[in-house]
């Protein structure tokens, strides 16, 4: 299969495997793999940083203007903020609120929507988020929406605070998933929404890789549709 030309987009709410299931794929299909929640994440660190609140979207917006955001290579994708590695400080719940209350200005996501649609213009890759079917790549060779049970999500998001040695009960991540996906869905701009033209995969019932199979197998079938 020549994947160097796919665009394979995945969406979906938070502690789906979005992430854990595209690095999987991007490995075995041997493509790019683009975090865009790790851009909100990261501008989100910075506006904080400089003691911005997270409600002002055109000071966030000037804020990412005067803002370099890069990727390493490695797992965890190390991010870098103006050349600082900011890739475990962007993973708490904190930073994940204000991506997410910074993500539903326009000014914001009319920058981080352009600087995504840049790294994805090649091809080559799986990108995942909440607007990456619908807006980020419309025309993706591959549209999946990967979702699972709210309880199901938390579960696997307070098993990696743990992992990370970080306290974590598990009403308190629920209520923080519960409160993120009802922004995220609700938000005037760009709502996290299943694309018409896009699979929806259950994540509860397979393991990452598993879904990583049935992925590779919804891309194999749209090559072939098209050849
Ligand atoms: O995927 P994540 O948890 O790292 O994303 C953090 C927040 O960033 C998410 O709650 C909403 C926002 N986001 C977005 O609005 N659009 C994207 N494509 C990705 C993330």
């Amino acid at each position: 299969m020549d994947t160097s030309k796919v665009v394979i987009a995945i969406d979906g709410p938070a502690g789906a495997g979005k992430s854990t299931v595209s690095k999987i794929l991007a490995r075995k299909l041997e493509i790019r793999y683009l975090d865009t929640g790790a851009m909100y994440r990261a501008l989100a660190w910075k506006a904080l940083g400089q003691g911005l609140t997270t409600h002002d979207g055109d000071e966030a917006a000037k804020v990412l203007d005067a803002t370099t955001i890069d990727f390493g290579l490695g797992d965890p994708q190390p991010v870098l903020v103006d050349g600082v590695d900011v890739t475990s400080q962007i993973r708490t719940p904190e930073i994940g609120e204000a991506a997410s209350a910074i993500s539903q200005f326009t000014p914001v996501r009319q920058r981080m929507v352009a600087r995504q649609q840049e790294l994805v213009a090649s091809g080559g890759v799986i990108l995942e988020g909440r607007d990456v079917t619908t807006v980020v790549a419309p025309n993706a060779t591959l549209k999946v929406y990967l979702t699972a049970s709210l309880e199901e999500r938390a579960l696997r998001r307070q098993k990696e605070f743990i992992a990370k040695g970080m306290d974590s009960e598990f009403t308190d991540v629920r209520s923080q998933i519960l409160n993120r996906d009802h922004r995220d869905i609700s938000r005037q701009d760009s709502p996290l929404t299943v694309a018409p033209d896009a699979m929806v995969v259950e994540s509860a019932e397979h393991s990452p890789e598993e879904v990583a199979g049935i992925i590779t197998k919804l891309l194999e079938a749209k090559l072939e549709a098209k050849s």
